[in-house]
């Protein structure tokens, strides 16, 4: 069955908006999956849908890279949408949801996403639905982060009885649900990058600042404080502590 995750979509949203202005800071493993996007498509795309455009880096990207494709880009969060359309002025840009998005064209060659999949409700629905505006052959190039992003922080609030707030899917469960949403030369692949942060608090707001502070179910007072004092006692290296990020790359065709 599509899977559904359940997710708290004005807080998302409220979370890209308040972090816009400092977004481009904090950005650094985005702008690497942004990098790592662009270099995967293979044909030369006329009309390019962007999913999740955040300030603009991979809209950017797409633009230098393919000068003569329009580009149509989508983001919940209209001070995001503002900084991007500042970066890129010849593209045209959409303030709303991805799931409720109906595309204005058919046609598209290339439906493109980074780093903002893994913020779907009904990611399998909402693909298949857009994929249907790809024309036959038209490429899908997605990135996103894999279940071992930070298996650090899993682990002491593991055995602190809490969870982490967000469900990330496999690279082998975006393939099955790429193939559920009709998509065909399926390739998923998966990467693990380790960043060194000063300690665990500065991790955990350099991530709060880039918008993707999803809060760990915290269940008693005292909680958040212990995991961070047991991560910074069994993660540090004496330079700093250092922080897991899996990163999956994803592609498709109609
Ligand atoms: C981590 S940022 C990535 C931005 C950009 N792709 C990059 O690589 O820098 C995720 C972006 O997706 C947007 N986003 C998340 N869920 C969304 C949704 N359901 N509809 C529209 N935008 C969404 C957020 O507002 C945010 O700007």
């Amino acid at each position: 069955m599509a899977p559904v995750l359940a997710l708290d979509k004005q807080a998302i949203r409220r979370r890209f908006e308040r972090a816009a202005d400092a977004y481009d800071t904090f950005n650094v493993i985005q702008r690497e999956m942004a990098d790592l996007l662009v270099e995967q498509v293979e044909r030369e795309p006329h009309a390019i849908l962007e999913l999740g455009c955040g300030t603009g880096y991979l809209t950017a990207l797409l633009h230098k890279r393919f000068p003569r494709a329009e580009i149509e880009a989508v983001d919940f969060a209209p001070a995001m949408i503002a900084r991007a359309r500042r970066r890129v002025p010849g593209a045209r840009f959409v303030v709303c949801d991805i799931e409720e998005l109906e595309p204005e064209r058919e046609g598209y060659d290339l439906i493109a996403s980074s780093a903002t999949v893994q913020w779907l409700a009904e990611p399998e629905l909402t693909l298949s639905r857009l994929a249907n505006s790809l024309e036959i052959d038209g490429e899908l190039q997605l990135t996103t982060f894999g279940p071992r992003t930070f298996c650090e922080l899993d682990e002491v609030l593991g055995e602190l009885g809490c969870e982490r707030g967000l469900h990330l899917l496999s690279a082998r469960e975006w393939e099955t649900l790429l193939a559920g949403a009709g998509l065909h030369r399926i390739r998923a692949h998966s990467c693990e990058e380790r960043f060194s942060y000063p300690d665990c608090a500065a991790f955990l707001r350099s991530v709060k600042s880039s918008g993707a502070g999803y809060a760990p179910r915290v269940t008693a007072p005292g909680t958040l404080a212990k995991a961070i004092r047991r991560y910074d006692e069994r993660f540090s290296d004496g330079a700093g502590v250092t922080v897991t990020y899996e990163i999956v790359t994803l592609s498709g065709e109609r």
